[in-house]
């Protein structure tokens, strides 16, 4: 077997990625930009706005892609994502990534994307979208380019992704079986290990059912929302001992405001505080939480942030026309 051609990095790499179908939320806080945040410094990091797997779902009205990937961005430098320790780029200022997807995509036989159990799912389950389309088969195959372009050893994702991971893996090996060298590492899932938040009604957080707070929200409409969350069902009058464990609202506490919430639920326990406050409470302690995500927009115009991504395009470009060249030889398309 022939030694490794790429270079092997001294500071493990990371990558992840994140599509731009809309404005980021508190889900997305809590569950994937603070770990971004925490990896920085440990690994080498190279976060990316899969604007190719946005077009995937959204090429009937593509038209905020563009403004909701600088939005994104804007909430990253807010979140304290770093473009001086990691590299910020939006998939497709990387061209590379569309020609290691289609070597990828030769070679990956058709029944392992077929069974991805995410694709039958989304094809069933997302509503008012044509996603039957050739492209999208290929999403985790996309995916997996985005990986390997980098060489990244680990990817931090959210439990819903590991199948795409695994694929990734799996498509490592096939290369490896298919040209007889050791291109890529086999990434690893860095699984985020987020706690859960549930959406303002109690429901499962998700943008399409309406129980999202933005992370660019303004202070009324936090307030507002945060006034009609579900709170403890079983305590009718303020007088009924409260029950934290099961409220919501009490669970954005422990989330939030970790250091204060014991104190909290012991108040709710014993009736010295009551839904109303606790809810508009809540409200003002999230107005704080958010206030970088304001003040980051109203600061970040639209050119700083562009020209972040054209300088993280170029630094990830570096990266992957190497090992692109490396693939294309292994597989004849460029001399030995
Ligand atoms: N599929 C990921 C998601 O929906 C986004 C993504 C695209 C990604 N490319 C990636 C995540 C590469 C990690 C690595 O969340």
């Amino acid at each position: 077997m022939t030694p490794v051609t790429g270079k092997i990095e001294a500071v493990p790499r990371v990558l992840s990625g994140m599509r731009p179908t809309g404005p980021l939320h508190l889900g997305h806080l809590v569950g994937a930009l603070a770990n971004w945040k925490a990896l920085q410094g440990r690994y080498d990091c190279f976060f990316m706005v899969a604007d190719y797997h946005a077009l995937m779902s959204e090429y009937e009205h593509p038209e905020r892609i563009r403004e909701w990937s600088c939005d994104n961005v804007a909430d990253w430098l807010a979140a304290g994502i770093d473009p001086s320790r990691s590299v910020l780029f939006r998939q497709s200022d990387v061209p590379e990534h569309l020609e290691l997807f289609t070597i990828l995509a030769i070679t990956t036989p058709l029944g392992w994307v077929e069974r991805v159990p995410t694709y039958k799912e989304q094809l069933r389950e997302i509503e008012g979208r044509d996603l039957a389309t050739y492209g999208f088969l290929g999403y985790p195959v996309l995916q997996a380019a985005d990986i390997l372009l980098y060489r990244a050893h680990a990817v931090p994702v959210g439990e819903d992704q590991l199948p795409h991971l695994e694929l990734a893996r799996e498509i490592v090996r096939r290369v490896q079986f298919l040209t007889k060298r050791e291109l890529f590492p086999e990434p690893k899932a860095l699984l985020t290990e987020a706690p859960k938040l549930l959406g303002t009604d109690g429901r499962k957080m998700s943008k399409s059912y309406g129980n999202t707070i933005a992370l660019s929200a303004s202070p009324e409409q936090i307030r507002s929302t945060a006034q009609k969350m579900f709170t403890d069902p079983l305590r009718i009058k303020m007088t009924d001992p409260g029950h934290p464990e099961t409220c919501n609202v009490c669970n954005y506490w422990r989330i939030f405001n970790p250091a204060e919430a014991d104190r909290l639920w012991e108040e709710c326990r014993t009736s010295r505080r009551g839904c109303v406050q606790n809810k508009r409470e809540l409200g003002e302690h999230l107005v704080r939480v958010t206030e970088p995500f304001r003040a980051s927009r109203a600061r970040a115009a639209k050119a700083g942030i562009e020209r972040i991504l054209q300088e993280g395009a170029e630094r990830a470009r570096a990266v992957a026309r190497e090992t692109l060249a490396d693939v294309k030889r292994a597989f004849g398309l460029s001399p030995a």
